[in-house]
């Protein structure tokens, strides 16, 4: 990817996406091409066909998606199945008409099957059902990867489909009806610490183990994979294999653990409520990184660095609450 290289990022003003922006930067890409949700509906099949025939950009990220947690996507499936599936088939076959030389789409660990082996290796890809509650979503997600690889054997494009485990970061959602685990019991333990409260109830019993990547490490990995010389990124995107690639943190903690270090970056001296009446999900859940990590990519962020960092931006962004 040469440094005045015409780049898209969908979904720019997101968690994922807008990590993937700065990273750009940082590597030195500054022709970037975004547009806001409010500029380019990405579901919108003339829009966006209007949009790659103008710009015509060479390198493409789909960061763009309707995304959320256990309670958004089990309120919401026809939301989340018709919103993903028609970003994925407006841009992917946009991207493949304007002559998009690499494409990298963002789908995530959810496509693996509820009951899957650990760690999660990519070959495991609809080797059995699926999580009940984000499978709307997790369908989608699988139809992006399929459509990647359709277009590549059909057409000979390269679109690489990445699977990143949990992220958090600057920008991310603190909603506590929607957001993910993480941001949300930050959010949680930053308020019982505002308010003085002796304890903070937790879902289920703390004993799920869980694996989170900091949002710049996943940005850098993505970044890395777009930049392989040819030869390499050839491999992962030759038609007579699926595209698919996992970007894990390679390493789990317990979400007692997990609630246990954000009290600690954010100060809270509380206790922590266990509610083991409610579901505790799957034990475990860890992608199997080698496949990336012999690609030379490793995450750089402790896990505490990285909540230490999400809570800045949190205090930022939120100055009312801090
Ligand atoms: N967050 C995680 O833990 C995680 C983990 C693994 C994988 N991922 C993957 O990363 C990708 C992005 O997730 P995220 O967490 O960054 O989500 P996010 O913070 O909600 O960002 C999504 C972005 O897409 C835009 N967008 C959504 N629907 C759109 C549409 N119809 N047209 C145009 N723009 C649209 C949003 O704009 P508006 O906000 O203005 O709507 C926003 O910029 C997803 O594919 C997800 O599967 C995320």
């Amino acid at each position: 990817m040469e440094p005045g290289a015409r780049i898209y990022v969908a979904g720019h003003t997101g968690l994922a996406g807008s990590a993937i922006a700065r990273a750009l930067q940082r590597a030195g890409h500054a022709n970037l091409v975004v547009r806001r949700h409010a500029e380019l509906e990405l579901t919108d099949a003339r829009a966006v066909s209007d949009f790659f025939q103008r710009e015509r950009p060479e390198y493409v990220f789909v960061a763009a998606a309707k995304v959320g947690g256990i309670l958004a996507n089990d309120s919401f499936p026809a939301d989340f199945i018709h919103d993903n599936l028609g970003v994925e088939l407006n841009v992917i076959r946009e991207a493949w008409r304007a002559g998009t030389k690499r494409l990298i789409f963002l789908g995530s660990s959810c496509i693996y099957p509820r009951d899957c082996p650990q760690p999660m290796k990519e070959e495991y890809l609809l080797t059995g059902p699926l999580e009940p509650t984000n499978r709307a979503y997790a369908v989608a997600k699988i139809a992006g990867i399929e459509l990647c690889y359709s277009y590549n054997r059909q057409y000979g494009t390269r679109f690489l489909a990445v699977m990143p485990t949990n992220l958090y970061g600057p920008g991310d959602s603190y909603d506590l009806e929607s957001s993910h685990v993480l941001p949300a019991l930050l959010h949680k333990i930053h308020a019982a610490k505002q308010g003085g409260e002796p304890r903070v109830p937790i879902w289920g019993s703390g004993r799920p183990l869980r694996e989170f990547l900091y949002s710049d490490d996943m940005a850098a990995a993505c970044v890395h994979l777009m930049r392989l010389p040819e030869e390499r990124f050839e491999r992962l995107v030759h038609p007579t294999q699926v595209p698919l690639i996992n970007i894990g943190a390679g390493k789990e903690i317990s979400m007692g653990e997990l609630a246990s270090l954000i009290a600690e970056v954010v100060g809270y001296r509380g206790e922590f409520a266990y509610d083991a009446s409610k579901p505790d999900g799957m034990p475990r859940k860890l992608l199997d990184n080698a496949r990336i990590n012999a690609l030379g990519w490793q995450p750089a962020t402790t896990l505490r660095d990285g909540i230490a960092l999400a809570y800045q931006d949190f205090q930022r962004r939120f100055a009312d609450a801090a």
